[in-house]
């Protein structure tokens, strides 16, 4: 895959040596991340980072990996502040945005929006999440996150058996993973979900075509002997009415109790976040805190050191990061993380 000027839209752009050239891109921004140094080897660039969606994580671990790669971040959030409200189209939007900005970052509410916004961008356009549809730097950083974990335990992604719960219909994170595992060999998907909440069959055939095998199920029963198990919250913004999402909430929780019942020790919890804490949902409970194999906020750690391998990769500087070190001259003990 050749990375530099490119859009990143989906994970199916990605071949296995492009994985290992990101995961080995964002291994080198360790240092960077945990502030023993810093580089500017993007003085002088800013990045667009366009969220047309609610975003904590990606949208502020995109604008931190650009500072940290030393570029400038212009943001703009929510739709009734842009001009998409005045009913301009995403092609206009991109003309205009990318002669402001040398890389843009975006989220968007509809499915193929980014990739259209795309076409009219004359810069480089990651997609941070069209809809239900994908999430691509998402799916990188669960991967990344995934083969870190399980190297500690000795195991592999090939032959790993990965258990997806929560909403999977609407859930463009466990889309973009799936799709991106069937680069790989041997794995075992179950996937639990309210049956009307299930895994899209397109993902299920990729599956299948990819040699992997799965089991879907609307109930958590026995012991699933899971190396990895990835919870997801209930997709409210995706539903008709709140009170449609309503009746799916809480269905599926992961406490201490459920998870030394079903699950064998040292299975690695994930989940992309925010997780959902209200009272009627807490799908990931907090008594699971102190757990170590707990990996939600190493994962989002992940997020920034992917990030910023994508930037250095897309615009063409992988290999001058270190040219252009300087300095970490304030307290930090970050270095300990
Ligand atoms: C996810 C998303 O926005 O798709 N969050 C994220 O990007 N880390 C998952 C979610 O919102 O539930």
């Amino acid at each position: 895959m050749h990375f530099k000027g490119s859009n990143i839209l989906s994970v199916g752009q990605f071949n296995a040596d492009a994985l290992q050239q990101v995961f080995q891109i964002a291994d080198q921004m360790a240092p960077y991340a945990q502030r023993k140094k810093r580089t500017k080897v993007l003085d002088g660039a800013i990045l667009g980072n366009l969220f047309f969606e609610p975003s904590t994580r990606t949208r502020v671990s995109f604008g931190t990996a650009f500072n940290l790669l030393g570029g400038e971040v212009r943001e703009t959030t929510g739709m009734e502040s842009s001009a998409i409200a005045k009913g301009e189209s995403l092609y206009d939007t991109a003309r205009v945005l990318s002669s402001y900005s040398d890389i843009i970052a975006m989220r968007h509410p509809k499915s193929g929006s980014v990739a259209e916004f795309a076409e009219g961008s004359r810069v480089p356009v990651i997609n941070g999440g069209d809809g239900p549809n994908e999430h691509p730097t998402q799916a990188l950083l669960d991967l990344y996150t995934i083969q870190k974990e399980l190297h500690h335990h000795g195991r592999t992604v090939d032959g790993m058996h990965i258990c997806m719960i929560g909403d999977l219909k609407y859930g463009r994170t466990v889309h973009s993973l799936s799709k991106l595992l069937c680069l790989y060999k041997n794995i075992r998907f179950t996937f639990i979900s309210p049956r009307e909440l299930a895994m899209p069959s397109e993902v299920l055939n990729a599956l299948s075509n990819a040699g992997h095998q799965f089991n879907v199920s609307d109930e958590l029963t026995g012991v699933l002997d899971a190396d990895i198990v990835y919870q997801t919250r209930i997709q409210q913004e995706r539903f008709a009415s709140l009170e449609e999402a309503a009746q799916y909430r809480g269905r599926f929780r992961l406490n201490s109790d459920i998870y030394t019942r079903h699950y064998k020790p040292n299975t690695v919890i994930m989940h992309p976040l925010p997780r959902d804490s209200r009272e009627e949902a807490n799908e990931l409970d907090n008594d699971l805190n102190h757990n170590p194999n707990l990996a939600i906020f190493r994962q989002a750690d992940n997020g920034v050191l992917i990030r910023m391998a994508l930037f250095a990769l897309t615009l063409g500087v992988e290999n001058l990061v270190s040219k252009y070190d300087t300095e970490v001259v304030w307290f930090s003990d970050k270095a300990n993380y």
